[in-house]
């Protein structure tokens, strides 16, 4: 029997595959396990399950210790861990893209729909007792039909997201390192473009890129200058792509119409002045967030681990 860490409360689906076969140690608090006490636990484990709120980095490796074999990520972003430390330990690392695709483009399409159409504006007046009245000229957003999205990213979330705003009337581009796959830009009718051209297409930017050291602060002042006025940014990927200081400063400078976010450069933290302004939307990271989608990962993770602990390769690896 090998011993197994969840170091977060993850969906009991994916802790009964683990219990059926070793001993598990899971974290059964909403709340994010202390520090020191995630390293006291993870000593002499074999897996570890981890949260993206996790860093998994060298003084998690050492901790853990020589017989860890895999840490398995219960989300797809893995920039929690330290891959190369991993490499080098010989373990095994694994995340769980797929199963949270469509969840999250969901969450992207919705943003860029509450965004554009004012709904989060819109909602706080009614909530905070405003006086209003239907009008002619009252509140109104812009149209998603024959604008243009730009996807900055276009893997399956951002395809997931192509296709629906396809299916809202919208053109789609892209920018990515390489050319997307041939079958998704037939399908999506997507050009790809360079990113300083794309910035200055678009009437809506979402970024679905993973955060790497090259895409920190990918969009910042400059980026921020070549969009259009009108146009507006959604993240759902994560926080420190974006600069939100240069996006508060456009923001105000009116350099940019709005922006709908779900991830924050110092989460959770929010940028004081990103909650004083109207034309944006926040969601506190809740990409992912349904039951069935949580319930997916938390057992893709699970499987990963145990494949890993039964001489097999995990279905999702991270590591080479
Ligand atoms: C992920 O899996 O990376 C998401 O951000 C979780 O919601």
């Amino acid at each position: 029997m090998a011993k197994i860490v969840v170091t977060g409360k993850i969906p009991h689906e994916g802790i009964d595959l683990l219990t059926a076969e070793h001993e598990v140690d899971a974290w059964d608090s909403l709340d994010q396990m202390p520090r020191d006490e995630m390293l006291r636990r993870i000593k002499g484990a074999d897996a570890v399950l981890t949260l993206l709120t996790e860093k998994v980095d060298d003084e998690f490796l050492d901790a853990a210790g020589e017989q860890l074999k895999v840490v398995a990520n219960v989300a797809v972003g893995y920039n929690n861990i330290d891959v190369p430390a991993l490499e080098k330990r010989g373990v095994v690392g694994s995340n769980t893209p797929k199963v949270l695709t469509e969840t999250t483009a969901d969450t992207a399409f919705a943003l860029m729909m509450m965004v554009t159409r004012r709904f989060g504006e819109a909602e706080r007046v009614i909530r905070s007792k405003t006086p209003w009245q239907w009008g002619m000229f009252y509140m109104l957003g812009m149209g998603l039909q024959g604008k243009t999205l730009g996807v900055v990213g276009l893997g399956q979330i951002g395809a997931a997201l192509g296709r629906r705003a396809k299916a809202f009337g919208m053109d789609v581009v892209y920018s990515d390192r390489s050319e997307a796959p041939a079958d998704v830009v037939a399908e999506l009718g997507a050009k790809r473009m360079d990113m300083d051209e794309m910035l200055r297409t678009v009437d809506v930017i979402s970024l679905h890129c993973p955060y790497l050291d090259s895409t920190h602060h990918l969009m910042s002042t400059e980026q921020f200058k070549l969009m259009k006025p009108t146009a507006y940014l959604v993240n759902t990927a994560r926080g420190p792509i974006v600069d939100e200081q240069a996006l508060v400063d456009a923001l105000k400078a009116g350099e940019l119409a709005g922006a709908g976010l779900d991830v924050f450069e110092k989460e959770p933290e929010v940028h004081e002045a990103l909650l004083t302004m109207d034309n944006v939307v926040l969601l506190p990271h809740l990409g992912s967030a349904t039951i069935e989608t949580r319930t997916a990962m938390a057992t893709l993770a699970a499987r990963n681990a145990l494949n890993v602990l039964a001489g097999k390769a995990p279905e999702t690896p991270i590591t080479k």
